[in-house]
């Protein structure tokens, strides 16, 4: 336990439960498992800042993709297994009810957070003066990984798609694509967190090849690419982001249903759903 509190910055606990006020009204059991989930996330965050080139990542070669393919049947769970499902590292945790006519806003609250690497995005991507639709993507580019990491573009895309702009669900299903393609004139470079993740001969798949082929052609190419360079700079274990700079935005762009999100009979409802009852066996 010592080692975990080591982790924890005290003050970005108290902010991640909304502020000392909100803490105070807490049980003490309460507290606890709060400290618990937000210990399991930090080292869940150290973990990819880790893969993603902090301190003794260089120090460990690359693995090829005949190595990372050789340790398949020594994981309990696939790699592709989402963040909500859970992640082999132990049981998982009860959810709260989500209300009855669900928002985005709850989703995140509720089923995505910390979020804290699509709020570090969606951060940056304000603060450089990128436009709304850019900003939006940034915020929704991995939610789908709580659904599902196998083609997360294209969930993700596939799960926004009735309820943002257009420019953003293209940005939100192609940055996947582009996260394998270098550019320097934008500012994207090759991440070594890919080499480590995928091996460090990859190539990617043939529908990877073919999207990259079409963007580089299309007058969007810039959204999902704008999406990628924000992406890099966004796995800061010690970033404190929160949601509330972005609610504006969410309201102007996100046609957010009436019945809540899962209960619109949409042709994506059930992803929703999905979400929202995660523990459903059937
Ligand atoms: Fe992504
Ligand atoms: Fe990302």
């Amino acid at each position: 336990m010592a080692a975990i509190l080591d982790l924890i910055d005290r003050r970005a606990f108290i902010a991640s439960l909304g502020g000392a006020a909100a803490v105070a009204v807490m049980g003490h059991e309460e507290r606890a498992e709060a400290l618990e989930h937000y210990a399991e996330n930090r080292l869940n965050e150290l973990a990819a800042a880790q893969n993603n080139g902090g301190a003794g990542a260089q120090e460990r070669p690359f693995p090829t993709v005949a190595e990372l393919d050789a340790q398949i049947e020594t994981c309990s769970t696939r790699r592709g297994m989402s963040n909500l499902f859970g992640n082999g590292r132990g049981n998982v945790r009860r959810l709260e009810k989500m209300p009855e006519k669900p928002t985005i806003l709850d989703f995140f609250r509720l089923r995505f957070q910390p979020a804290n690497h699509v709020l570090q995005s969606a951060t940056r991507a304000m603060k450089t003066g990128m436009k709304e639709e850019v900003i939006l993507a940034c915020l929704l580019h991995d939610v789908a990984l709580n659904l599902m990491h196998v083609d997360h573009g294209w969930w993700g895309a596939q799960m926004f798609e009735p309820y943002v702009p257009e420019k953003t669900s293209f940005a939100i299903r192609y940055h996947q694509t582009l996260r394998f393609y270098a550019d320097e004139e934008a500012g994207y470079e090759y991440p070594d967190s890919y080499h480590r993740t995928f091996g460090v001969d990859y190539v990617p798949p043939p529908h990877i090849q073919s999207a990259y082929k079409m963007l580089r052609n299309h007058k969007w190419y810039m959204e999902p690419r704008l999406v990628t360079v924000n992406d890099l700079y966004s796995f800061d274990p010690n970033a404190v982001v929160t949601i509330d700079p972005f609610i504006d935005i969410v309201g102007r762009h996100f046609k957010q249903p009436k019945e809540g999100l899962g209960n619109d009979n949409s042709p994506v409802a059930h992803m929703w759903r999905t979400l929202a009852n995660p523990d459903a066996p059937l």
